[in-house]
C-alpha cells in the first residue's frame, strides 16, 4: 500500500475529499430549507456526536487492516457476508460520481464563461433593479440543457480527474490537495470579507447565526443527520480507502477531530458568504436550493459587483477545486478496489474505472438536454441515482459500518487503533465504541425510516 507523505499531506487530502458540493453548495441550500440557525446547531451536534465516531470507525477499518473498502471485512471477516458492506460503498460511490461529474462539468463551463467574460456579455438588468434573473435563468438552461456543451465539459472534468489519480496518491492526490486547500481557504476568506462588508448584509448573517430553538423539528434533525453524513464522505468508503494510506503513527482521533472541524469551518464561511449577499442585494425569493442557488442567484450577485466576471471566475474556480478534489476521493474507492481485488496496476484500474465514468457521465449530462423527452433516460441517469444512493444505499453502509465495528469486530481493535496500541488514553476510543453501538445505530435507522417511508 502506498501511504501519504505528511500529516499535512493526509489531513489536506481528507479535508479535500470532505469539503465537496455537499458542504459548499448543499449546506446553505439546507440551511435555508430547514429554519436557519437552528439546523446549523443541529448539523454541529451531529458532527460532533455522530459524525466524528462514525470517521474513526472508517479510519480505524482502513489502517487497521490496510486494504480497500471490501478487503478490510474480506480480511477481518472473512467467510462471513460482511464485505457485503463495503461493496454497498464501492457500488455506491460508482454511482454517485456519474451525476457529481456533471455538476463539475458545469462548474467548469461556468469557469470557462467567467474566464472569456461571455457569461455576463449579454446581460442587462431588468427594468427598475440592477438584477435580471431570467437572464441567469436562461445561461443556467443554455449550459445544463445544451446539446452537447455539458457533456463536452463533463468529459474534459473526468480528464481533469485522470490525470490527478494517475500521478497516483503521493505524488497526484496529496500534491494537488496541498495545493488546492490552502487555495480553498484564501478563496473562501475574501469572499467573507466581501460578503460581510456589503450594507445590509447583518439581516443574512442573523438568519445564519440566531437560533429559534422552536424551528428544531424532528425533519430538521434527520436533515442535518443526513447532511453530517454526507459533507463528512461517510458511508461511501472514501475514509476507509485514504486511512489505509496513513502511516501507522497517525492519530486517528486527533485526525477525525482536525478534518471534521475543518469541514464545518468551510460549511459556516459558506453560510457567511451566501446569506450576507443574498440579504445585502435582497434576492431572498431568487432561489436558494439546488442548482438555482450556485448557477443563477450567485451569478445575479456577482454582476452587481464591480469586475463581475473576476469574482465570478473564482468563486467557479473555488467550487471546481472543492468538486475535483472530493471526485478523485471518490474515484480512488473504486480504483483502490480494483488494484486489491483483481491486481490491476494503477493505470489499467485509473482507465477502467474513468473511461467507463466518461461516457456514462457524458449520456448522464444529456439528461437534462437530449435526452429529456425519454422520461425513464432521464430519471434513472440523474434523479434517481441521487436519491437512491443518498436515501438507500449511504444509511444502510453507514449502518453496517456502525454495527461491525461496535459489536462485530474483534474487542480491543477500535480502541488499539485509536490509541495506537496504548500510546493514547483509551477514553475516546470507549466513547467512540459506545456511540457506534447504540447512539450511531439509532439515529441512521431513523434517517432510513423516515427517507423511505
Ligand atoms: N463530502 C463530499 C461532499 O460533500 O461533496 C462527499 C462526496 C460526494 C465526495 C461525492 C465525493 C463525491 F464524488
Amino acid at each position: 500500500m502506498p501511504l501519504f507523505r505528511t500529516k499535512i499531506g493526509l489531513i489536506a487530502a481528507t479535508v479535500g475529499s470532505a469539503v465537496g458540493l455537499g458542504t459548499v453548495w448543499r449546506f446553505p441550500a439546507e440551511v435555508q430549507g430547514n429554519g436557519g440557525a437552528a439546523f446549523l446547531i443541529v448539523y454541529i451536534a451531529c458532527v460532533f456526536l455522530l459524525g466524528i465516531p462514525i470517521m474513526v470507525s472508517e479510519f480505524a477499518l482502513g489502517r487497521g487492516l490496510r486494504s480497500d473498502a471490501v478487503g478490510v471485512f474480506r480480511k477481518q471477516a472473512p467467510g462471513t457476508a460482511w464485505w457485503t458492506v463495503g461493496a454497498g460503498a464501492v457500488l455506491a460511490s460508482f454511482l454517485i460520481l456519474c451525476f457529481y461529474m456533471v455538476v463539475g462539468g458545469w462548474t467548469l463551463d461556468y469557469l470557462m464563461q467567467s474566464l472569456d467574460g461571455s457569461l455576463f456579455a449579454g446581460f442587462r438588468p431588468e427594468a427598475g433593479t440592477t438584477f435580471a434573473d431570467s437572464y441567469f435563468t436562461d445561461v443556467k438552461d443554455s449550459i445544463v440543457c445544451s446539446d452537447w456543451e455539458a457533456s463536452l465539459y463533463t468529459a474534459v472534468f473526468v480528464g481533469l480527474n485522470i490525470v490527478v489519480l494517475l500521478g497516483g496518491v503521493q505524488s497526484g492526490i496529496e500534491r494537488m490537495s496541498n495545493i488546492a486547500m490552502p487555495l480553498l481557504f484564501v478563496i473562501l476568506l475574501l469572499f467573507c470579507g466581501i460578503s460581510l462588508a456589503l450594507p445590509g448584509s447583518l439581516k443574512g448573517v442573523e438568519f445564519f447565526l440566531t437560533p429559534d430553538f422552536s424551528k428544531i423539528t424532528p425533519t430538521v434533525c434527520i436533515n442535518a443527520l443526513g447532511q453530517a453524513m454526507f459533507s463528512l464522505s461517510l458511508a461511501m468508503g472514501i475514509l476507509i480507502t485514504y486511512a489505509s494510506y496513513y502511516s501507522n503513527s497517525t492519530n486517528l482521533g486527533q485526525t477525525a477531530v482536525i478534518v471534521s472541524s475543518l469541514t464545518l469551518l468551510v460549511a459556516i464561511m459558506m453560510g457567511l458568504i451566501i446569506f450576507p449577499a443574498v440579504s445585502a442585494f435582497g434576492l431572498e425569493g431568487h432561489g436558494v436550493s439546488g442548482t438555482t442557488l450556485v448557477f443563477v442567484t450567485l451569478p445575479e450577485v456577482f454582476a452587481a459587483l464591480p469586475f463581475s466576471s473576476f469574482w465570478s471566475a473564482l468563486f467557479f474556480l473555488l467550487l471546481m477545486v472543492a468538486a475535483l478534489t472530493s471526485t478523485v476521493s471518490i474515484a480512488e474507492v473504486v480504483i483502490c478496489f480494483l488494484q486489491e481485488r483483481m491486481g490491476c496496476s494503477r493505470r489499467r484500474a485509473v482507465l477502467a474505472v474513468l473511461l467507463p465514468l466518461m461516457v456514462l457521465a457524458s449520456i448522464c449530462a444529456l439528461s437534462f438536454g437530449p435526452l429529456k423527452d425519454f422520461k425513464i433516460a432521464g430519471l434513472i441517469m440523474f434523479d434517481a441515482l441521487d436519491q437512491f444512493t443518498n436515501n438507500i444505499m449511504l444509511p444502510l453502509v453507514a449502518l453496517g459500518t456502525s454495527l461491525y465495528v461496535g459489536w462485530v469486530a474483534p474487542r480491543g481493535f477500535l480502541r488499539d487503533q485509536v490509541t495506537n496500541e496504548g500510546q493514547y488514553k483509551p477514553g475516546f476510543a470507549k466513547a467512540c465504541q459506545l456511540i457506534l453501538r447504540w447512539v450511531a445505530p439509532v439515529a441512521i435507522i431513523t434517517i432510513f425510516l423516515s427517507n423511505i417511508l
